[in-house]
């Protein structure tokens, strides 16, 4: 397994690679790495013949309510990892090289969908995710890459910019990877207590509440939202939204439209959560 720091070195490798015919695919990542990333190499390793995973804990999608310097970072246990699993290449820049005078002046924006639910919750964070994924895929120029559903809205984020702006990439979503218990695996899973993750199924089983509901029918959605809202408060949560809003456009349903998924993100602790399920027609 390759690992590799500054671009130069990058684009002699996939150079190398294109010129032997090699197809590419990527996975971003920002560390810190669990079964659910390991899933998308994996998938990643059907895809393509090389595949290249970016390492890369990225300034500008943070917020002020999530602290930057805590993101876990455990690179030496990432590359171990990695290259158990037989991955060709790991990309990991340092914030001076991706950003080497502290920042970007050029933006790549997706006005509509980063504004809406995760978005609405932390402002700026999505434009930080499309500008550095786009600046990744210029650098990897992949073939293919693969993102999980896991981040529903940010996989959408990515298939729009790429459509719009006729990137020749691939995009592959690959299904959410949970713990035994249900709780969709995350870095930020890290930062609950014992205690806190005794209760953080609570949040992946409230959600299957409100889609078993919605299986039975029933369109009072605004009810159906309230209610997981309060389940979460009284087990300790501190919900910031649970949505239930149409696959095409995460906007709201008015009924018989569509396939549906339903969206939530909560605070236990430290750690704020995301979660989501397609609901099956
Ligand atoms: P990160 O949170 O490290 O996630 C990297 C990829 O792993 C994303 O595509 C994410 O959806 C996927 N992933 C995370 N948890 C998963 C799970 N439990 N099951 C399946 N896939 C899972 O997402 C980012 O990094 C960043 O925003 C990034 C795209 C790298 C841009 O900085």
């Amino acid at each position: 397994m390759i690992i590799i720091e500054p671009i130069d070195a990058l684009r002699a490798q996939i150079k190398a690679w294109r010129k032997a015919g090699e197809t590419i695919a990527f996975v971003p990542t920002m560390g810190n790495l669990h079964s659910g990333h390991l899933a998308l190499v994996k998938r990643a390793q059907e895809l393509g013949s090389k595949v290249v995973v970016s390492i890369f804990v990225n300034p500008t999608q943070f917020d002020r309510k999530e602290d930057l310097a805590a993101y876990p970072r455990t690179l030496e246990d990432d590359c171990a990892q990695l290259q158990a699993i037989g991955t060709d290449m790991v990309f990991t820049p340092t914030p001076a090289i991706m950003y080497p005078a502290g920042g970007l002046a050029t933006r790549v924006e997706v006005p509509g969908i980063s504004q809406l639910l995760e978005g609405a919750s932390r402002p700026g964070h999505f434009t930080g995710v499309s500008t550095v994924v786009c600046k990744l895929f210029n650098l990897v120029q992949p073939d293919v890459a693969v993102f999980g559903e896991k981040d529903f809205q940010q996989l959408m984020l990515i298939r729009q910019m790429v459509r719009e702006l006729d990137m020749d990439i691939n995009i592959v979503g690959l299904p959410t990877v949970r713990e035994a218990d249900g709780l969709a695996m995350s870095s930020r899973n890290g930062y609950l207590t014992a205690e806190e993750r005794k209760i953080a199924p609570e949040f992946n089983r409230i959600l299957r509440v409100v889609v078993d509901a919605l299986h039975k029918g029933r369109q009072d959605y605004a009810s159906l939202q309230e209610a997981a809202m309060k389940s979460l408060e009284l087990q300790g949560f501190r919900p910031d939204y649970v949505e239930i809003r149409r696959v095409i456009d995460l906007q709201p349903p008015k009924g018989g439209d569509g396939a549906l998924v339903v969206l939530g993100s909560a605070w236990l602790g430290k750690a704020r959560l995301i979660d989501n399920i397609p609901v099956q027609d």
